[in-house]
């Protein structure tokens, strides 16, 4: 009984507790990569039509060459859904932006972020980077 005094309890607790700790922070580690791992999503790509609204994204095919802006208007966040006179309109607030997503009329300032992505060579699925 003398090998398993108090001391030993407590450095099997203390080894007990580290090992917790290490094991959570691989787990927490592991699932933050997870979460800042970039993503890729991929839609159809009609090469035949100028805008095409894809959940948070506006593509604008200027003859075939792929432009991909965020659907999320840059005032409060709304969806971006329709063209009027060749301007995207924000449906909230009336914000207008250029085919680039440069905002020209207001309460929105800011233009409209530009989105990484690939047309695929047949030009029949376009690749976004999120
Ligand atoms: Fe788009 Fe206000 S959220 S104009």
């Amino acid at each position: 009984m003398e090998k398993y005094n108090r001391r030993f309890f407590l450095k099997l607790s203390a080894s007990g507790v580290g090992l917790f700790f290490v094991y959570m922070w691989n787990k927490l580690s592991l699932s933050h990569n997870e979460l800042v791992k970039p993503k890729v999503l991929l839609f159809p790509f009609n090469r035949n039509k100028a805008v095409s609204f894809l959940k948070d994204f506006i593509v604008i095919n200027k003859k075939g060459k792929a432009t991909v802006l965020s659907a999320h208007c840059t005032h409060l966040g709304c969806s971006i859904n329709k063209v009027e006179n060749g301007k995207l309109v924000c449906p909230c607030h009336g914000s207008e932006f250029d085919m680039d997503g440069k905002a020209i009329k207001g309460p929105a300032y800011r233009s409209l972020e530009k989105i990484p992505a690939r047309v695929n060579s047949e030009h029949t699925q376009i690749q976004i980077d999120v």
